[in-house]
């Protein structure tokens, strides 16, 4: 075994290779074994030895948020909604189709290599209980219409495009809810992916579709997603920023090195004027994190767009993609 936890063999070796050259700035980790990988390549993470500062779902309480938010219900409710809905994305193939010079370009497709991102449940697309003449998008019913399903559930899933780039990298994901900590490997419910319905490669956002055949787990996720969003509305329209334009603090909410949930906090310390308006920020961000969402709480009108998280520069900046407007 070297350093990394990797048996030192030559193909993985060229692998890591390829991968670090191939993936910039972006924050994505990698795998190329068996999932227990990614906690080794957690404790020798180069870029933050500690996570001391990332806070683990179960220890996330409001005595962790910046001091004028810790009286507010409705902002502890809006961010434990958004923790509920929070996902890590698994794509298990990388398209052909990424440009030269474009994050994971040069991998290609490679069995048994994968790639770990985050991402959050944004809408209900279509409820379990609908009824027509329709069968599964998924893969597996479409490949095998003697077998396909004609009630599923159906979800838009927000990430980083370069986490899911098209629509050949959707039906290679899934998404896994409720990976709240390492005990939860394995054993998590997971969401199939289907295809892109928009994404852009400057902005960095991708919203791909997800399906479940599990009815329980469609309706919980439908009440999720539903409570959320209904929080989240009634914060947006109280518009009262004013108390602290200043500080801008932001909230992240990702799986960093593919591992289990964790919650950091930081302040907005730039933002872009054109497009991509992308925000740079003090919150702790690691490989993994990318497409997780960055929750700007400093102003309410601002809360109406919420972007994935993009990248970083190795310690001097984290930043995030364009912020969705809808
Ligand atoms: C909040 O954001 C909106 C939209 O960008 C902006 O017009 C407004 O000035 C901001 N308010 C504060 C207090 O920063
Ligand atoms: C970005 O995240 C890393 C890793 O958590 C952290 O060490 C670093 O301080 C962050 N960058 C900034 C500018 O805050
Ligand atoms: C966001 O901002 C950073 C730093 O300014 C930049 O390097 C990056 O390319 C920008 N775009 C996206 C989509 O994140």
């Amino acid at each position: 075994m070297s350093w990394w936890g990797m048996p030192t063999y030559l193909p993985t070796s060229l692998l890591l290779i390829l991968i670090l050259l191939s993936t910039g700035e972006h924050e994505m980790e990698f795998c190329t074994g068996d999932e227990s990988e990614l906690l080794t390549k957690k404790t020798f993470c180069d870029k933050d030895s500690t996570h001391e500062e990332f806070i683990p779902v179960a220890d996330f309480h409001s005595g962790c948020l910046p001091e004028s938010y810790r009286e507010k219900q409705d902002v502890f409710d809006l961010i434990q909604a958004a923790i509920h809905i929070t996902v890590r994305v698994v794509v298990e193939e990388t398209s052909l189709d990424r440009p030269e010079g474009y994050t994971c370009h040069k991998l290609g497709r490679r069995g048994g290599l994968k790639r770990f991102g985050s991402g959050w449940v944004w809408s209900s697309f279509r409820s379990f209980s609908t009824k027509d003449k329709e069968t599964c998008p998924c893969k597996e019913c479409f490949t095998n219409k003697a077998v396909a399903r004609s009630q599923w559930g159906q979800f838009i899933v927000r990430t980083a495009k370069h986490v899911i780039f098209d629509d050949f990298e959707a039906q290679h994901a899934s998404c896994e809810l409720n990976y709240d900590s390492e005990d939860c490997r394995g054993k998590c419910d997971t969401l199939l992916g289907v295809e892109v319905l928009m994404s852009d490669i400057d902005g960095d956002f991708s919203e791909v579709t997800f399906v479940t055949h599990d009815s329980d787990l469609s309706r919980k996720l439908e009440a999720r997603v539903s409570h959320y969003r209904k929080l989240f509305n009634k914060l947006g329209s109280k518009n009262n920023a004013a108390h602290d334009a200043e500080t801008q603090p932001v909230v992240i909410i990702s799986h960093p090195h593919g591992c289990s949930k964790q919650i950091s906090i930081g302040v907005v310390s730039a933002e872009r004027d054109d497009y991509p308006r992308n925000w740079t920020y003090t919150a702790r961000t690691c490989p993994g994190s990318s497409g997780g969402p960055v929750l700007r709480l400093g102003n309410w009108s601002l809360l109406s767009c919420v972007p994935p998280h993009s990248g970083s520069r190795t310690l001097e900046m984290n930043y995030s993609s364009e912020p969705w407007l809808f």
